[in-house]
């Protein structure tokens, strides 16, 4: 264990020796080699998302893995669930470089990617491959050219019902020209009634989630939430990153175009979550992310109404060890609360 966590501090120090995208995509390619972990999960975090079993409540944020080319690896470094994609109807590179930068003094990230990836069929193809049991949502976009959104968002959804556990719906990534628009009331309604008889659709009945931005006005988000429950979403991912920029930030590529993840993120995105689990009150599932950078934020979320979390940024800074410190300090949170296990720790601060 302490020669295992030994090589994968060094292996971190080199990746963060590269610039931003190379470390990346050399670490997608040495993924596939991550031998099992010990299975170090309490009992006491076993859980549920949109009724999937979970071993404990930490997933994998959309956009590490868009291709889902090291999926198998992902799970064995530890996570409970791994959302791959964003993935569009057709492959596309996405913004020019650099478009990826590491605020390292903010512990934050801020990237324009511009959803390159693949395209479905590529990301499909590896999906149903995979060896590793383990739960795989994918999350799906819209191309920069897309003519007919709905169309778009309508034929991914059902392509990936066939091999993905659920999908979600992104409409809040800020590198795409009039995507976040999608999320307000006038063309979310025609968007969710569409996808939503597309998921009906289908042979085996999926969870269908929606992700959405940090930066909605108090009614936006609160119509949001409303339209998601009255079409029978099963569940919302708050957030995605944030188009702001805290006063306090000190890294030099702080005002890069963007969107920002990490610590910084972290206010934001807790106030998204409570504010759309006092309107919900239980109607509808959360999954929290943004920011989640060790086990006392990760509690807070959970307490704030989140069944499940999800991590990226804090993974890139803290790798694989990082899910087993926030596991650890989870289970220790449970026991000083006095809480049997974690679901009766979600919402406990709404009551
Ligand atoms: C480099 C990068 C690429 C991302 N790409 C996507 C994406 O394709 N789709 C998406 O829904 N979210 C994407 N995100 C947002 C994350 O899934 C997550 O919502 C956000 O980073 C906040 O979590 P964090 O603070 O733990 O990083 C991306 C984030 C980063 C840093």
């Amino acid at each position: 264990m302490a020669l295992r966590r030994a090589a994968e501090r060094l292996l971190r120090a080199g990746l963060h020796a590269l610039p931003a995208e190379p470390a990346h995509d050399l670490a997608l390619r040495l993924l596939p080699f991550v031998p099992p972990r010990a299975s170090t999960a309490d009992p006491r975090l076993r859980t549920t998302l949109c009724g999937l079993d979970l071993p404990h409540p930490i997933g994998l944020a959309a956009g590490f893995d868009k291709d889902a080319v090291a999926v198998d690896g992902l799970l064995r470094c530890g996570f409970a669930f791994v959302e791959t994609g964003t993935v569009t109807r057709h492959a596309q590179p996405g913004n020019p470089r650099p478009r990826l930068f590491r605020l390292e003094e903010d512990r934050a990230i801020v990237n324009r990617m511009g959803f390159n990836n693949a395209g479905l069929d590529a990301c499909l193809r590896r999906m149903a491959r995979r060896r590793t049991t383990g739960t795989v949502g994918a999350n799906i976009g819209l191309n920069k050219d897309a003519a007919a959104p709905l169309d778009d968002y309508a034929f991914c959804l059902g392509r990936v019902l066939e091999v993905a556990d659920y999908v979600t719906v992104n409409v809040s990534s800020p590198n795409t020209p009039g995507l976040r628009a999608l999320q307000q009331a006038q063309s979310l309604r025609p968007l969710l009634e569409r996808l939503v008889r597309t998921r009906d659709a289908a042979e085996e009945r999926k969870p269908l989630l929606l992700k959405a931005a940090p930066d909605l006005a108090d009614d936006e988000l609160d119509a949001l939430t409303d339209l998601s429950i009255e079409h029978g979403l099963d569940a919302l991912i708050l957030t995605n990153t944030t188009t702001t920029r805290p006063a306090h930030l000190r890294s030099a590529a702080r005002h890069e175009t963007g969107g920002l993840s990490g610590a910084p993120l972290a206010p934001l995105a807790l106030r998204t979550l409570r504010r759309v689990a006092a309107r919900a009150a239980g109607r509808i599932e959360l999954v929290g992310v943004g920011g989640i950078m060790n086990a006392a934020d990760a509690y807070a979320r959970i307490r704030a109404g989140a069944a499940a979390l999800q991590i990226y940024t804090s993974f890139v800074y803290g790798g694989p060890a990082q899910i087993d410190a926030m596991l650890e300090g989870l289970g220790r949170a449970l026991e000083r609360d006095g809480f049997a296990r974690l679901a009766d720790a979600v919402g406990a601060d709404l009551h």
